[in-house]
């Protein structure tokens, strides 16, 4: 603020924190033209009434619900409103920090936050502050209990931010799949659909590697019950990263829709006892012999690309001779566990290749 007052080209001051997800672009040019002293495009928590306002004062100086606060909030009402509290993004006319807004302690108050101080001294000075719900300009996230004890503590937020989660970790067009012939049948039964951006897959696998325990791939296994593998592989599983709750949200959310689908008749809540990252590697563990799953259905994510990360690899499907090579980066493999799909993973020749499995209804 004093940078802008101090510089005579300054003519907008525009305030964004932290947890403000802008998504329209035209934001600045619209709450421009609305030509205000002080105006804020309004947002919300997705789903919930929390926005960037307030729409009355109670008698102490705090929230209180105005009459149409939630017609405005859920659209109802459209327009521009003056309001005694505004907060998180907001444009200021930079005249008005020069003159009306010059005082230096607009922050400061013996008895107030920041925030409201902030917006009492606005008040008192005359200066009305508007809020805009004629457009959609973004939503605000939820930060209370973001956790930072992980590498990518954004793959946490399924829960809290479900949108922002979507937007970053859901394949662009994983959207389709309900709509349009995306999903692919390279086997019998075996079916292959996008679900995993880029994004998420790097992280997934940084997650794991900055974890680091993977396991020895022999048949002791202690972290499973009855502590013995038949078919181990080199992997670490999603609740040795705290992971399973997100992940059990992720297959509720994204994969049993889609199981739903392509094997009708079948509703699943998306169970599991095991879910975990395999690391397949020339010198490690290259394969992994036939066997059967401990599942009804089994997701199989390829976290990473073929030629370009390893050489090889694929699962191929005995009982059909067939076999998934040409494996694509984010997209899931879903086929029935046992019986008809006894399956191998076919070698890693060169480079590292990583997979995420989860054994579904086991
Ligand atoms: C999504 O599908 C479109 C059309 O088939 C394709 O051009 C695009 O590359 C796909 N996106 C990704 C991330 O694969
Ligand atoms: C399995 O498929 C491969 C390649 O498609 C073929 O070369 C092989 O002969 C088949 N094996 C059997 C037993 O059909």
């Amino acid at each position: 603020i004093d940078m802008c007052r101090a510089d005579v080209d300054c003519e907008y001051f525009f305030s964004v924190d932290v947890e403000v997800v802008l998504k329209n672009e035209d934001t600045l040019k619209i709450l421009i033209e609305h030509n205000k002293m002080f105006i804020a495009p309004m947002m919300n928590k997705p789903g919930r009434l929390w926005t960037n306002f307030w729409g009355a004062l109670s008698a102490d100086g705090y929230y209180a619900r105005s009459e149409d606060y939630v017609d405005i909030v859920q659209g109802r009402r459209v327009g521009i409103w003056n309001v005694p509290y505004v907060s998180l993004v907001y444009l200021v006319r930079a005249d008005v920090l020069r003159s009306e807004l010059k005082a230096a302690d607009l922050f400061q108050s013996p008895t107030l936050d920041p925030d409201m101080a902030f917006c009492s001294k606005v008040r008192d000075q005359g200066v009305f502050m508007y809020v805009t719900n004629m457009y959609n300009f973004g939503r605000v996230l939820n930060t209370e209990n973001y956790q930072t004890k992980h590498l990518h503590n954004d793959l946490w937020q399924i829960f809290e931010n479900p949108v922002d989660w979507e937007e970053r970790y859901i394949h662009e067009n994983y959207s389709k799949i309900m709509k349009d012939d995306v999903v692919q049948n390279p086997c019998p039964d075996v079916y292959w659909f996008p679900i995993f951006t880029e994004v998420a897959c790097r992280h997934l696998i940084e997650e794991m590697e900055n974890y680091g325990q993977w396991s020895g791939g022999g048949n002791v296994d202690t972290r499973i019950q009855g502590g013995y593998e038949n078919v181990p592989t080199i992997d670490i599983h999603m609740n040795q990263i705290n992971f399973q709750k997100e992940w059990h949200k992720f297959l509720l959310e994204y994969v049993a829709p889609v199981t739903e689908k392509m094997f009708p008749g079948y509703y699943t809540r998306a169970q599991f006892d095991l879910a975990f990252v395999v690391r397949y590697k020339p010198d490690e563990q290259p394969l992994l012999r036939p066997h059967h799953d401990a599942s009804t259905f089994t997701i199989n994510v390829a976290l990473n690309q073929v030629g370009v990360d390893f050489q090889g690899g694929g699962s191929r499907f005995l009982r059909y001779n067939c076999s998934v090579q040409a494996t694509k980066q984010g997209w899931a493999l879903m086929h029935p566990g046992r019986l008809t799909h006894y399956h191998e993973g076919l070698r890693t020749t060169a480079g590292t290749r990583y997979i995420a499995v989860s054994f579904v209804d086991p």
